[in-house]
């Protein structure tokens, strides 16, 4: 593996590649690699013959100091896992050189798709995301780009990104990793004090309850309550929101259920747990 830290570096790396004609599949992730970013490597992997990982914690998302300086970072055990998954690329550049002039000054706007559910209460994250995004998008020229489905609106960002400022790659989403007892795998459960992680257990719970009732007949409305209930039941989780919406993040709730089974839909929910913010997903009406 290759490991560069600068955009010139990088760039001279992509088009030897380049040159003799090789596919790119690029990985980004922010480090603190656990099984999940393993699966988007290892579906990579299986489908380009030069991966990409870019490890890079992007100030531009977190809208609080402290939680981008609480952000878990092990440089070393991150290069092993890379190594592992048989990366030939790691691209882990330093702040100054991914944004040389400090904040952008012209920055990628995710329009209503950044403002609402994890954007409504993580003002500026999706533009942080967006800009980043396209930034190792333009860097690497990626045939394509692999993303976790963990992350669901993020994912609706990017191929919206991807789509309406022409980036010639394709967007491929990823299952959500989890752990035995349904946890979905995030850097952010290592924060979680063992009841705390108990308690976290509740938000796949809950989309199982959510799905259950789906596929039982209920509306989406009815739906969506199933899920709020399930969480709220837990003492030490306070939700955030539990909602059904389609491929573009827009509410199936609110429009009259379609006739037979549902349209394609996923429950999406977010609580706080121990102070740390959790969400996940599941698909629904397929
Ligand atoms: P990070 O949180 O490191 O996640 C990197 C990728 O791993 C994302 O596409 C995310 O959805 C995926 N991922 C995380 N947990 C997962 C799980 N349990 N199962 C499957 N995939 C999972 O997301 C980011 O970084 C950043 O916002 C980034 C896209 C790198 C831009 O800075």
């Amino acid at each position: 593996m290759r490991t560069v830290t600068t955009a010139r570096e990088l760039r001279a790396e992509m088009s030897a590649h380049r040159m003799r004609g090789a596919g790119v599949g690029l990985v980004p992730t922010m480090g603190a690699l656990h099984a999940g970013h393993q699966a988007l490597l290892a579906r990579a992997r299986d489908r380009h013959e030069v991966v990409v990982a870019s490890v890079f914690v992007n100030p531009m998302q977190f809208e609080r100091a402290d939680d981008l300086a609480r952000y878990p970072r092990d440089p070393s055990r991150d290069r092993s896992v890379l190594e592992e998954a048989s990366v030939d690329v790691c691209f882990s550049p330093s702040v100054d050189e991914m944004y040389p002039d400090g904040e952008p000054v012209v920055r990628v706007d995710p329009g209503p798709l950044g403002s609402v559910l994890e954007g409504a209460s993580r003002p500026g994250h999706f533009a942080g995301v967006a800009t980043v995004v396209a930034k190792l998008l333009a860097l690497v020229a990626p045939d394509a780009v692999y993303l976790g489905e963990k992350d669901f609106q993020q994912l609706v960002v990017v191929r919206r990104l991807v789509r309406d400022l022409s980036f010639p790659v394709g967007v491929v989403g990823c299952a959500t990793v989890r752990e035995p007892d349904g946890l979905a795998l995030s850097s952010r459960n290592s924060r979680l004090s063992p009841a705390g992680r108990s308690a976290a257990t509740a938000l796949h719970r809950a989309l199982l309850a959510g799905a259950e009732a789906w596929r039982g007949g209920s509306d989406p409305a009815r739906c969506e309550q199933v899920v709020a209930r399930e969480v709220s039941s837990e003492p030490l989780a306070s939700l955030d929101y539990a909602v059904a919406v389609d491929d573009r993040l827009a509410s199936v709730s609110s429009t009259p259920p379609p006739p037979v089974g549902h349209a394609p839909a996923r429950l999406l929910v977010a609580a706080v747990v121990e102070g740390i913010r959790l969400i996940d997903n599941l698909e629904v009406g397929r």
